[in-house]
């Protein structure tokens, strides 16, 4: 009885239950050998403590198993580099994007999208249309840290579709859909994928009107080795729209085609414009173009680049006072009128008719456009520029209107975008 009032006593003193029993019956005998009591609130830690012990053992099973699966897709992993695509079989029809009619068998499927990604790298474009025969390449106008243009690293996924050269000019080879990736040999996990579209009668990527002829020649550098495009095939492939037409836009008193300045004697620029001298992106690519004239055993060198209004009005000033105005202006621009004082334009070796005809006025003529620049008073077109054939005078554009314009073999920039070139 003892027992047992001490018992209830317990669970009196022990008010809202802190105290029970182990288990829920007990004999005689259990009062004999007195049995642990254990709180509730101890009960609860159990309880808890087995719950936190199921709980980490589940986390651990599911990172195993995460694991494992990672082991068996690298394309999950984040640190595991995928291969570089994978190619599958499928039928002739519509590209991708739609917009295509191709006779491809084969689609090479990237591990890695086209487009930009945070490898550092930006390029004007992502996706290139070259017909069968054509050549392109995309601008790369960003790198990533460390790296410069001497580290890029080209490589085609299908060479049987399409090839590249170590400077990144695609030349479609036959109808289908490839991959270039451009990479850093500084380090070769950074990259950037370009998508291709090869096929006969395929608008090259630039070309508003459609289907684009092969014009390369092969020469020179041998970047070009292209034959011309040949219609082979009876498949009827759609064009690529027409491209719209820039807008015509005004800053500050300087007229814009889309983002090309329009300088002539339509068009003026104001005596206050003034880059100070040659824009960079000019510099930098009249220097890879004559470093590559040279390795073809050519001298291009920088006779005139910059001028200034007032230097131009100096220069203009003189040509009037000897040959009067009439023949001046078909040579020399009036101040606010010339490209030089854009600091886009430049001429080159010596600046007379005694550079026509040379082994480097012919290999600018051909080869000004793969580093963005344009003949820009082109043989037969004085009408039309206002100006005299001039050999020697390149204007940078980029690479997106200079291969526009070589597609439609030397067009100049006001039949392009439809202006006149003539003072009032
Ligand atoms: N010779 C060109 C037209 C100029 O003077 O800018
Ligand atoms: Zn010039």
């Amino acid at each position: 009885m003892d027992n047992n009032n001490n018992n209830n006593n317990n669970e009196h003193e022990c008010p809202g239950g802190e105290y029970e029993y182990f288990g829920n019956s007990r004999s005689q005998g259990d009062y004999d050998r007195p049995r642990k009591r254990v709180s509730r609130e101890t009960l609860r830690k159990r309880q808890f403590g087995a719950l936190c012990v199921i709980a980490l053992i589940v986390l651990i099973l599911i990172i195993i198993m995460a694991k494992a699966c990672t082991k068996d897709n690298p394309k999950k992993g984040g640190d595991t580099k995928p291969p570089a695509s994978v190619s599958t079989t499928s039928g002739t029809g519509t590209a991708s994007d739609g917009s295509l009619t191709t006779s491809a068998t084969t689609t090479t499927v990237p591990t890695v999208s086209a487009g930009p990604n945070d490898s550092g790298f930006l390029l004007d474009k992502y996706t290139l249309y070259i017909p069968v025969g054509g050549t392109d390449y995309a601008y790369v106008t960003a790198y990533p840290n460390g790296s410069s243009e001497a580290d890029e690293v080209w490589t085609s996924s299908d060479p049987s579709i399409a090839t590249i050269d170590n400077r990144g000019f695609v030349t479609g080879v036959r109808d289908g859909e490839c991959y270039v990736t451009l990479s850093t040999a500084k380090d070769l996990t950074k990259e950037v994928m370009i998508k291709v579209i090869i096929g006969t009668g395929v608008a090259s990527t630039d070309t508003a009107s459609g289907t684009v002829t092969g014009t390369d020649t092969g020469s020179g550098t041998g970047l070009n080795t292209a034959t011309p495009q040949q219609n082979t095939t009876t498949a009827e492939p759609q064009q690529l729209a027409e491209a719209p037409a820039p807008p015509k836009i005004n800053i500050e008193g300087a007229h814009y085609e889309g983002d090309v300045l329009i300088v002539n004697k339509s068009y003026p620029i104001p005596a206050s414009y003034d880059p100070g001298g040659l824009e960079s992106t000019t510099y930098t690519w009249f220097t890879k173009l004559s470093a590559d004239a040279a390795k073809a055993g050519l001298n291009i060198y920088l006779s005139s680049g910059y001028r200034s209004y007032s230097y131009q009005s100096q220069i203009y000033d003189n040509y009037t006072s000897i040959y009067g105005q009439a023949t001046a202006d078909t040579f020399s621009a009036r101040p606010g009128h010339s490209e030089h004082q854009t600091g886009l334009a430049i001429d080159v070796n010596t600046i007379d008719d005694s550079f026509a005809g040379t082994p480097e006025a012919i290999w600018l003529e051909e080869h000004c456009w793969e580093y963005g620049f344009i003949l820009r008073y082109p043989k037969g077109k004085e009408s039309i520029t206002g100006y005299k054939y001039e050999p020697w005078h390149i204007r940078y554009v980029g690479s997106e209107v200079s291969k526009k314009v070589h597609d439609m073999n030397g067009i100049t920039l006001e039949e392009l975008y439809n202006l006149d070139s003539q003072y009032n």
